[in-house]
């Protein structure tokens, strides 16, 4: 048996509430996570917040309240928000879970008793809002450091270093080895460019405890916390190592936005050599979303609140609108507008309108009673579940969706041109009418068969309106022919309502 497939997100700070970009990422996941599973594949689908650090520290404080109780009340509306967006994640990583904290300082002991660490002192410019040193590379041109640093200090501090500069050519020669390691190749191509014109520096592991305490104790001295990429990053092999039966390791893919390429495809893979575990197969990395081509920002105002857009519209088409507009790999723009254009033209006049007439029509003229089999949309039923499965198997969610609206447009192409309305005035072309009725709920059943990781709700009603009990969720059955003759539909009903805005 083939090895379980195990696609994990980034963790998110537990110091907000979700957002759009956080949405997106777990979207992206479940989607591929669905697809895995419609191919047949048994998959672990991780996914989980990353509670430790300034940042958590720092929104505890501002709400005066001790951290651990404050993560606590917010990571139950986080999981809530799994559950929003129905994810189908096998397991919810919590940072500050004891599995995964001893697990950390397992891995700390392991590589300090390897050598793989040592202790220094250092002075340098500290931005406590970015909890990082400054270098001078980071000045501006007036010498002065960016507003967006907040207050930077000069301090001097003794910490633990991790040597990477050992492991450098070995990390460029394994990515040039592995074509794939980096996706897409734009990502992977300025990840070899770091690593080809600089210097790594050694990693910083640890915060003094009198400055940060919100963090995993070092078990070689108390009196420092691990640095919360450290803790972070182990998160993806913690949880690996608390299903053992599973043999989890190594992650098929992890998924994760630019912003954060660095600490995975550099520092984890290093990490991971030195504990000498294999290095994960895929790091996907997706492009950012801004809203009306600003950054998004709670201090502006300037929000998509995922929550609302749901409640309004529905989980699928919010679903459908991050995929379709967006690629994994460049950034996107979100606009009420072009959310509101797709919801009308692609699932309400689109596939929407096709399910519904389709169905309709086989109620009305048919008595909800399938005809014989014919096959004239076979072909281009069976190119889109073709291209869909190759698509699935790269993740190339986007092209997947635009190969399964060539289906949906095929067909209701087809019922502008076979004018099933006309032909059920004419009891002469009563087979005619048999002929496109079949092949119009047959292409509905074999949509909603493509269509189930990308707007499962959606693909389950389409299913219980054609009377089918099982579900759509395995792509085999998207071969033509699975509709039976006499099969009893069940009641149409639309599946992307028309609002007037
Ligand atoms: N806690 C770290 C990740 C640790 S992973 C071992 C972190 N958290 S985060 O909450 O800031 O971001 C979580 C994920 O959300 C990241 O992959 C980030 O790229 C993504 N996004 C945050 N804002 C985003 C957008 N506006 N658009 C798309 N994704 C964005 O980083």
């Amino acid at each position: 048996m083939s090895k379980r497939f195990y696609i994990t997100t980034a963790i998110d700070y537990l110091n907000g509430q979700p957002h759009l970009g956080h949405a997106y990422e777990k979207i992206v996941a479940d989607v591929i996570a669905r697809a895995r599973r419609s191919l047949g594949q048994e998959v672990f689908f991780l996914t989980g917040l990353d509670e430790h650090g300034q940042k958590v520290q720092q929104a505890a404080q501002a709400e005066k309240k001790n951290p651990q109780e404050y993560c606590d009340a917010l990571a139950a509306d986080w999981q809530a928000f799994a559950k929003k967006l129905e994810l189908t994640n096998d397991d919810f990583v919590r940072t500050t879970q004891p599995r995964h904290k001893e697990y950390v300082q397992a891995t700390l002991a392991k590589l300090h008793d390897a050598g793989h660490f040592y202790k220094a002192s250092y002075t340098g410019f500290y931005s406590a809002k970015e909890e990082t040193f400054l270098t001078e590379k980071d000045r501006l041109p007036d010498g002065k450091f960016d507003a967006s640093y907040g207050e930077v200090v000069e301090l001097k501090e003794d910490n633990y270093y991790f040597k990477l500069g050992a492991h450098q050519q070995w990390l460029i020669d394994y990515i040039e080895a592995n074509p794939d390691f980096i996706a897409p190749s734009s990502r992977r191509n300025e990840v070899l460019g770091f690593l080809k014109n600089n210097t790594l520096e050694d990693l910083c592991i640890s915060r003094p405890l009198a400055r940060l305490n919100w963090g995993i104790p070092l078990p070689f001295d108390p009196d420092f916390v691990t640095y919360v990429w450290f803790d972070a990053l182990v998160n993806y092999a913690s949880i690996a190592a608390a299903h053992p039966e599973l043999g989890l390791w190594p992650a098929d893919i992890h998924v994760l936005g630019k912003d954060i390429v660095k600490f995975h495809a550099v520092y984890w893979p290093i990490m991971l050599k030195a504990m000498g575990l294999a290095l994960p197969k895929q790091i996907l990395v997706h492009g950012w979303w801004q809203k009306d081509g600003a950054k998004i920002s709670k201090s502006t105002g300037n929000i998509v609140d995922p929550i609302a857009v749901i409640n309004e519209w529905g989980l699928d088409a919010f679903r459908f609108y991050v995929l379709r507009e967006l690629d994994i790999g460049p950034d996107g723009n979100w606009t009420d507008a072009g959310f509101r254009s797709r919801y009308q033209a692609e699932l309400a006049n689109g596939l929407g309108n096709l399910v519904n007439r389709s169905l309709s029509m086989l109620k009305r003229y048919r008595n909800g009673v399938v005809p014989a089999r014919s096959n004239e949309l076979a072909a281009d039923a069976a190119k889109a579940a073709d291209e869909t499965r190759a698509l699935f198997k790269q993740s190339q969610l986007q092209s997947a969706l635009q190969s399964i609206w060539g289906l949906v447009n095929r067909a209701n192409q087809y019922v502008d041109q076979t004018k099933p309305f006309s032909l059920a005035k004419d009891p002469a072309q009563a087979q005619r009418l048999d002929e496109v009725l079949y092949n119009l709920a047959e292409a509905c059943r074999v949509l909603a068969v493509l269509l189930w990781p990308f707007l499962p709700g959606t693909a389950t009603k389409i299913y219980a309106q054609l009377g089918l009990t099982g579900s759509p969720d395995k792509l085999e059955a998207a071969t033509w022919g699975g509709l039976q003759a006499g099969q009893v539909i069940g009641e149409p009903a639309p599946l992307f309502p028309r609002k007037d805005v």
